[in-house]
């Protein structure tokens, strides 16, 4: 019998991430392009008496250890679908920010559910996984597939992007995190009767990450959440313009923030606007990661 399965699962960033109208569901419909990044959580299964979860990391106290996380709604549903009780110690080694607008929950979620099904050998398919996926929340089918994709629909709708190169990352970490659900009201009252677009991906974007070209990617990049994350969190304007001044290609909010994410041209560059960044005093932690990598993953 297997002991142990452990599954690495890469953060993303939102290159574009266009916000439409909110739907009688409450949620957006999205043109969300995703890029998954180097920083990863581990997540481990093993069998135990009963489902439990653990976490390891400098951010772990903030991690929720009961049913409401991801990895442990993951372990359910596979098991309420194969009619199996969900006893597993799921531990999860934590370097992705929490609560920052990089999908660390939901790299968790898609974590957990690959690391389960190998455990218990279901035989599920790729369109099984990514349906539960699905259900676990907007974000998590990209977790599981990696790489570059478009998410349409609440931006669980994938599909996949070609890519012509690396692209180098800093990421701020703020103080805290924000919730996804408060930044899209904030960004529903900011917009208030104004009329609403359908979200549509840049196809100058979808160019630029097709022939690898960080320049162009910086002149499209676009974030509909941005305005919202930077009205509930002020002090974000201060990192992005620190950034900025050290010389990135382009400054932003990571998805619904509070992590802000600056493109550079090479790793000399993301260096460069590392130290800057740590040296402005105007975020917690400075990541350097770079992407696209692969999504989730069965380590050996
Ligand atoms: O799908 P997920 O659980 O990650 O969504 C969290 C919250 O983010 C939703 O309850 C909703 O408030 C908001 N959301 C949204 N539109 C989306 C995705 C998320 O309004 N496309």
């Amino acid at each position: 019998m297997t002991a142990s399965v452990t599954v690495r699962v890469p953060a993303k960033v939102n290159v574009q991430l266009a916000v439409g109208p909110v739907r009688p569901d409450g949620f957006h419909d999205l043109a969300n392009v995703f890029l998954a990044v180097g920083l990863h959580d581990e997540v481990t299964v093993r069998p135990a008496d009963e489902l439990r979860v653990t976490c390891e990391g400098p951010d772990a106290g903030q991690v929720p250890l009961d049913a409401s996380n991801l990895a442990a709604r993951a372990a359910l549903a596979l098991a309420a679908r194969y009619g199996r009780e969900a006893n597993v110690h799921i531990h999860i080694a934590k370097d992705i920010p929490v609560a920052g607008g990089m999908a660390g929950g939901s790299a968790d979620g898609a974590g957990a559910l690959l690391a389960c099904d190998a455990l218990w050998g279901t035989g599920a398919s790729r369109e099984e996984l990514l349906e539960i996926c699905a259900e676990l929340g907007s974000d998590v089918p990209f977790s599981l597939v990696g790489g570059a994709a478009l998410g349409r629909g609440r931006g669980e709708l994938l599909t996949p992007l070609e890519t012509g190169g690396t692209f180098h990352w800093v990421f701020a970490v703020a103080d805290g995190g924000l919730s996804t659900p408060a930044v899209y009201a904030e960004c529903d009252r900011l917009r208030g009767a104004a009329e609403v677009p359908e979200p549509l991906a840049s196809a100058a974007l979808l160019d630029a990450l097709r022939t690898g070209d960080a320049k162009a990617l910086a002149d499209a990049v676009s974030n509909d959440l941005q305005p919202a994350a930077v009205s509930l969190r002020p002090s974000l304007a201060a990192t992005l313009a620190a950034g900025e001044e050290a010389g990135a290609l382009a400054a932003m909010v990571s998805g619904s923030g509070p992590t802000t994410a600056f493109l550079t041209a090479d790793p000399a560059s993301a260096d460069q606007v590392a130290q800057a960044l740590h040296a402005s005093g105007t975020c917690r932690a400075v990541r350097i990661a770079s992407g696209p990598v692969k999504g989730a993953t069965v380590l050996a």
